[in-house]
């Protein structure tokens, strides 16, 4: 049987006792499609490939190619234990599971990955397999954003969106000329009285925004980490101006905060009188692999039909070599070895974190300003290099005179949907060494020192 995890609240166990959840009804659903989403039709073939697990019956439909002529036989995966780093397992990949892995499958996802995404759900966020929500596996959460991102907008719709922002996505929006609405931000994560606010004074006439985009642990490039209330307060006015929740959540399993841990959009949308509005995007990514190219989207069965046709055309599915490959891992550790494994990452990425503020405080104190990450692996910091009337720009300081002093960051203006300028730079610390971390930050403050000696002359 599938327990709740110890993320979930008093009040969402309760939610979770009370049995299945009311869901938005499926016609609500078309408000949210884009005209090319609606346009979509099924895969005359793929259509079809449910029936072929009928009993009894004979399919000459699809071209799939026969196995036979397939040259592997298995593969053998080594991986760490994740309850002790010095010991291997040894899973072997063969008979069934590498057969599934070899041939076409399921647009979704492959069977046996899907279950998984179920059981994991269940246990992380309180929410049950046959509740009015799929699973669809993505290449990468980010081939599953895109997807969701073309199936709600229409040219030139309005999207809520917290600044800053994770750039990989503006490109998606700008290329459909969204209307980014942007939001507030700071060290408590989404602004809700900044949402509320920018909600209570739409312009009459003009249509209400179908959605929010927001990345809620550690975000990327803040930092930040949404706080319980701000979550509960934006689930509020979601359903009080209807629009859905884009939780893209890849630094979800990289929490290091001493608190007790915020639940997800997901898993809060139980306390709602209905469920629906919420579609989440995890990413295997930044825990098992990033090259694996794994992501997985939870939502309203509604939304899910429309992505997967887009995908039954963009690419059938997402590999299912790389699926079977994750789950004969996931399936040897475990529900419980997963978070054994997960915790081991988060730890990873709090040593990280600290000696990065260490070297940060002991040569960036009164030339930079920053709050502490909780989660992922990013430092937001600015610039102190403004004047008392205006914010510095970090933009030619840290793309010409950072590289010159030999390190590499990203002015922040990359993360602000208009592209102003900012005082802010985003640092990622995942990778360096400690000695290296020191050398960066010592180089980062050469580069401040000369900014402001240059402004005043
Ligand atoms: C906020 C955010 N969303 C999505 C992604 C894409 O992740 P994936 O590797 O799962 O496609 C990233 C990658 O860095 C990210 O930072």
């Amino acid at each position: 049987m599938v327990t709740v995890s110890s993320t979930l609240s008093a009040a969402l166990l309760q939610a979770h006792r009370r049995g299945p959840k009311k869901s938005l009804p499926a016609e609500v659903y078309s408000q949210f499609l884009s005209d090319a989403a609606k346009e979509r039709k099924p895969s005359p073939i793929r259509g079809l490939y449910p029936l072929e697990s009928r009993p009894g019956l004979i399919s000459l439909l699809a071209g799939k190619p026969n196995a036979t002529t397939f040259p592997l036989t298995s593969i053998q995966l080594k991986a760490r234990s994740p309850t002790d780093p010095e010991q291997e397992i040894t899973t072997d990949l063969s008979g069934n599971a590498l057969a599934e892995g070899l041939q076409y499958g399921p647009t979704a996802g492959i069977p046996s990955l899907i279950e998984w995404v179920y059981g994991l759900q269940e246990k992380e966020h309180g929410r049950k397999k046959g509740e009015g929500w799929r699973v669809s596996i993505g290449s990468g959460s980010q081939d599953v954003i895109y997807k969701a991102v073309n199936a709600i907008f229409n040219l030139g719709d309005s999207l809520l969106v917290e600044s800053p922002v994770y750039a990989g996505v503006i490109p998606m929006f700008t290329a459909l000329r969204l209307d980014l609405v942007e939001v507030q931000t700071d060290s408590q994560g989404i602004s809700s009285d900044s949402l509320r606010s920018v909600l209570e004074n739409w312009p009459a006439g003009k249509p209400k925004p179908k959605a929010l985009y927001t990345v809620p642990y550690g975000c990327n490039p803040t930092g930040m980490t949404a706080t319980l209330e701000r979550r509960r307060e934006v689930l509020r006015l979601a359903r009080e101006h209807n629009f859905l929740i884009l939780e893209d959540d890849p630094y979800y399993y990289l929490y290091y905060g001493d608190a007790v841990r915020a639940p997800s959009y997901f898993s809060l949308e139980l306390e709602q009188p209905e469920v629906g509005r919420v579609l989440r995007f995890d990413s295997l990514s930044k825990i098992l692999s990033a090259g694996i190219r794994i992501g997985f989207l939870c939502g309203p069965d509604a939304l899910m039909t429309v992505i997967d046709m887009h995908t039954a055309v963009a690419s059938l599915q997402t590999p299912s070599l790389t699926q079977s490959i994750a789950f004969a891992l996931l399936d040897a550790w475990g529900y419980a070895g997963f978070r054994a494994h997960t915790a081991a990452v988060s730890a990873f990425y709090r040593t990280k974190r600290d000696v990065f503020e260490r070297a940060m405080r002991t040569h960036l104190a009164g030339l930079a300003e920053w709050d502490a990450p909780e989660a992922g692996m990013f430092f937001w910091f600015k610039l102190l290099v403004g004047s008392d009337t205006e914010e510095g720009d970090s933009e030619s300081i840290i793309r010409t005179n950072a590289v010159e002093r030999g390190v590499l960051a990203l002015p922040g203006t990359v993360f602000l949907p208009n592209g102003r300028k900012t005082a802010y730079v985003r640092a990622a610390f995942s990778l360096l060494p400690p000695e290296e971390v020191e050398e960066a930050i010592k180089r980062l403050r050469d580069v401040i020192l000369d900014a402001k000696k240059a402004q005043s002359v």
